[in-house]
């Protein structure tokens, strides 16, 4: 965002958030694996602000620990939204410009929308604050935005605090406000807590402008998903199942292929390329990276995994931590890689495990052939070169290294490294014992 006006953010985060019944802060529960307040810290990095501030409780070094390198302040008692950017007073000292004011347990706020706030309250010198807005179906539990004629606003009522009358209004507050830093101070300090709950609300300061005769105006957003929130764990669910949906929709819209969108669970970091194709029934874990026209068939668990494009995956594939999977590979059912770089145009089509390994290009990986990488005590490392043929049902004892164009026969357990393009066969001699099945079955029939 191109700005001339400095902006300082302040993200209140220091509520216990008694309602989700839970001894880890309410904005440390993770979305799509991912704790609440860095959504937010996410979303706030896109318009380049000039300062974060984190607002949270006392004792909570999780969260200061998750939010860092960000500044953080604390907030010693809880006594509301308006006391919790209170304490963030002393770290704006000095600071000359926007103020956007976000709450830790809204992650889902786009970018545009907070920078369609910034710019409202911008808009003309009048403006003291902007308010983020939603028009919904059902406003309960939310605060109601009560407007003037004009369509500036009057004031913010809370749920437990409207009347009748005013809980009719279906435009609702998503706590998301741009100050004016040189007022916000005064409006703060003659905040008070006269209200249904005893609480300083931050909703509180359009009414604090208005006696300065200064303008509040409100912005709009226009997705009405991202007005999800969280303070139970009900709405923690349907914030996972949005936050999902929407994800799998920007997926989609950038070209990747679902087949049945709602049974992919993505990761908040999850990357994915153009005219890629997802089966059914696929789950993603942190770090996982999938190129351009990869094809994931059914039934796959990824974490922490890598896949060049033109490859194909599964169904049934495990791809563990460190696996690296080069282009137009084919990883097939039953197969599980770990800690393990697998070159382009490879092949493990069927029930395999690869652990600690380093494969090179155009290798084939036969049905049943595993790394053996345990002793009991340490991991140890197979090296496969280019062109190797590893035959079906193969165990590769680690740590052992098969050079280009090896060869190792079926059913081989395999202790010596393989010199290039050569064979290694372990196998003792087949006895033919002829008519001996005739024989055993005759016995056996003779006892029925
Ligand atoms: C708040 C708004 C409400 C709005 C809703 C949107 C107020 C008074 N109400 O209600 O109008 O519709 O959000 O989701 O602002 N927090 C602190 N310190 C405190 C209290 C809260 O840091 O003393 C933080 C919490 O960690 C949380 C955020 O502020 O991240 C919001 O607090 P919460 O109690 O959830 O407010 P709501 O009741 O949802
Ligand atoms: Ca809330």
């Amino acid at each position: 965002m191109s700005k001339s006006t400095p902006l300082a953010v302040v993200i209140l985060a220091a509520g216990k958030g008694t309602r989700m019944r839970s001894d880890t802060p309410k904005v440390m529960h993770k979305v799509l694996g991912l704790p609440m307040v860095n959504w937010v810290l996410n979303t706030v990095s896109c318009l380049n602000p000039d300062r974060t501030i984190v607002v949270i409780g006392e004792g909570m070094d999780a969260l200061a620990a998750s939010v860092a390198p960000h500044e953080y302040v604390i907030q010693n008692t809880q006594q509301g939204t308006g006391d919790a950017l209170k304490a963030a007073l002393p770290a704006l000292k000095g600071f000359s410009g926007n103020v956007l004011v976000l709450l830790g347990d809204m992650p889902l706020l786009s970018p545009d929308s907070l920078e369609k706030l910034v710019i409202i309250r911008n808009m003309d010198g009048v403006t003291g604050i902007s308010v983020l807005g939603a028009q919904v179906e059902d406003p309960f539990g939310f605060g109601r935005l009560l407007l003037n004629e004009d369509g500036t606003l009057k004031a913010i009522r809370e749920e437990k605090d409207a009347s009748e009358e005013e809980k009719q209004t279906n435009i609702i507050n998503l706590g998301a406000f741009c100050l004016d830093s040189r007022r916000v101070e005064r409006w703060l300090l003659n905040l008070n807590n006269k209200n249904a709950q005893k609480e300083y609300y931050i909703t509180g300061l359009p009414e604090m402008a208005a006696k300065d005769n200064v303008k509040t105006r409100i912005a709009l957003i226009d997705d009405p998903r991202e007005a999800y929130g969280c303070n139970t764990r009900m709405q923690l669910t349907k914030l996972e199942i949005t936050a999902q949906e929407m994800m799998r929709e920007s997926f989609i819209e950038d070209g990747v292929m679902m087949q049945d969108p709602s049974s992919v669970y993505l990761h908040y970091d999850t990357q994915i390329g153009p005219d890629t194709v997802i089966e059914p029934n696929i789950y993603f874990g942190s770090g996982v990276v999938v190129g351009s026209n990869v094809h994931i068939k059914a039934f796959c668990h990824f974490e922490d995994a890598v896949i060049g494009d033109g490859t194909t995956i599964g169904p049934f594939a495990r791809l563990r931590p460190g696996a690296r999977i080069g282009q137009d590979v084919r990883i097939g059912n039953f197969v599980e890689i770990k800690k393990s770089t697998i070159g382009d145009r490879s092949k493990i089509n069927h029930l395999g495990y690869v652990g600690d390994a380093i494969i090179g290009t155009d290798v084939n990986f036969s049905c049943g052939a595993i790394t053996v990488n345990y002793d009991g005590f340490e991991k140890h490392q197979t090296i496969i070169g280019n062109g190797v043929m590893v035959g079906s049902n193969v165990n590769l004892v680690a740590p052992v290294a098969l050079d280009d164009g090896a060869f190792v026969a079926a059913g081989s357990t395999v202790t010596k490294d393989v010199p290039a393009d050569s064979l290694s066969v372990e196998r003792s001699p087949v006895k033919v014992h002829r008519g001996w099945a005739a024989l055993y079955r005759k016995r056996k029939g003779n006892k029925k």
